[in-house]
């Protein structure tokens, strides 16, 4: 059984193959590089001593991406790829709504063309936009506070359309809280390019020496320490969720949503706490404004996945920071080489990968 993934090479993306590689799965990965590296798929190999077919191509370029459908015999797809900077989204909406809306249409008609009608799509708890309550079930109302928000939600009703206009179609929509932690073997994790935004990899950037200091983002928010609450997910937890929904998305049609969140929240300081017990560094910070468009706490119900699709996050808040410090401090370039560190012009040759002309 194929299984074409869009995005492979990205932080969940990489992490999903892992696991569908060890379910017997093949894997056929498409990823333009744009925010990630071809490394990660060597090293996954490595950790699974699997092979994965890998297209350097962009979703944009329907004519070279026609010819992954044409040369391969593909049974579903996971769609991962997309631009996710919240930040980036807001001074570039354009930028997002072709980047991740055009594509995922040219995916879904090319998908529609070679009678591939099996799709797990990623999405975000960011389509619930600021919650009235918690836990957040997969009915509550739905809002974008920005262009990224904006793509998650209109790929979602797209998906729901086509269904609509035909019921051959089977879509799984995962709605990912907060993914973080890494690959128990230390080999793969997340490498954001520059600043990052999100709260684990500044952490990590900061134990590693990269970064200063933390900044904690308001503390009056009505929480328990007054910072923010999330629901932070192990990432390896987060790719059994899409190998389960894979299973089901092969088995059945319609279009199903779900929650992929452990259900409990913690705040910044309750992270910076579990992270400095695990790890043993200290991370110094300083408290200042709240980011605009931040939610004061956010987790999910996570009940119907457990009820439709046997799933439950296992690893816990240490298991996540302690992972997360394995991949940072074995890799404090990311997966960045020494030689590319030493000469940034240098290009790395990448032989593995098909560059269809
Ligand atoms: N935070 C800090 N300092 C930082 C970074 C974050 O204090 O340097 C705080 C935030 O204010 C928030 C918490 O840490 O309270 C988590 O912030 P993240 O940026 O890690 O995650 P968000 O919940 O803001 O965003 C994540 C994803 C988005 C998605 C959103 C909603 O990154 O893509 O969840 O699901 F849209």
């Amino acid at each position: 059984m194929a299984i074409l993934i869009t995005g492979g090479a990205g932080f969940i993306g990489s992490h999903t193959c892992v696991e569908l590689l060890n379910k017997g799965y093949d894997i056929i990965v498409v990823d333009n590089f744009s925010n990630s590296k071809p490394e990660s798929l060597k090293r996954v190999c490595e950790i699974t001593g699997k092979i994965i077919k890998i297209y350097q191509v962009d979703l944009l370029n329907r004519d070279l991406f026609e010819k992954v459908f044409i040369e391969n015999k593909i049974d579903a797809v996971i769609h991962f790829a997309g631009l996710k900077a919240v930040g980036e989204s807001v001074d570039y909406p354009l930028k997002y709504f072709k980047n991740n809306i055009a594509s995922t249409i040219i995916l879904c008609e090319l998908m529609q063309k070679y009678k591939v009608k099996k799709l797990v799509f990623s999405s975000s708890a960011t389509v619930y936009g600021m919650p009235e309550s918690v836990p957040i079930s997969e009915d509550f109302p739905l809002q974008a506070l920005n262009p990224y928000g904006r793509t998650k939600l209109m790929i979602e009703a797209i998906l729901q359309d086509l269904y609509i206009s035909d019921n051959e179609w089977s879509i799984s929509i995962l709605r990912y809280f907060n993914p973080i932690g890494a690959h128990e073997s230390g080999e793969i994790g997340e490498d954001p390019c520059g600043i990052p935004n999100n709260l684990l990899p500044y952490i990590t950037k900061v134990a590693v020496g990269e970064l200063k200091e933390l900044q904690v983002f308001g503390k009056d928010y009505p929480t328990i320490d007054g910072t923010g609450v999330r629901d932070y997910i192990h990432v390896v937890d987060l790719a059994h969720g899409h190998v389960l929904a894979l299973d089901k998305t092969l088995k059945a049609s319609g279009v199903n949503i779900y929650n992929l969140g452990t259900g409990k929240g913690y705040s910044v300081l309750e992270v910076l706490s579990a992270f400095e017990s695990t790890t043993g560094v200290n991370i110094p910070f300083k408290i200042t404004q709240p980011r605009p468009g931040d939610a004061a706490v956010c987790y999910a119900d996570p009940s119907k996945a457990e009820n439709e699709l046997n799933w439950t996050a296992k690893r816990s808040i240490n298991d996540m920071c302690r992972d997360s410090w394995r991949w940072q401090s074995q890799n404090p370039n990311g997966y960045k080489k020494k030689q590319e560190i030493e000469n940034p012009h240098l290009e790395q040759s990448e032989d593995f990968l098909i560059q269809n002309k």
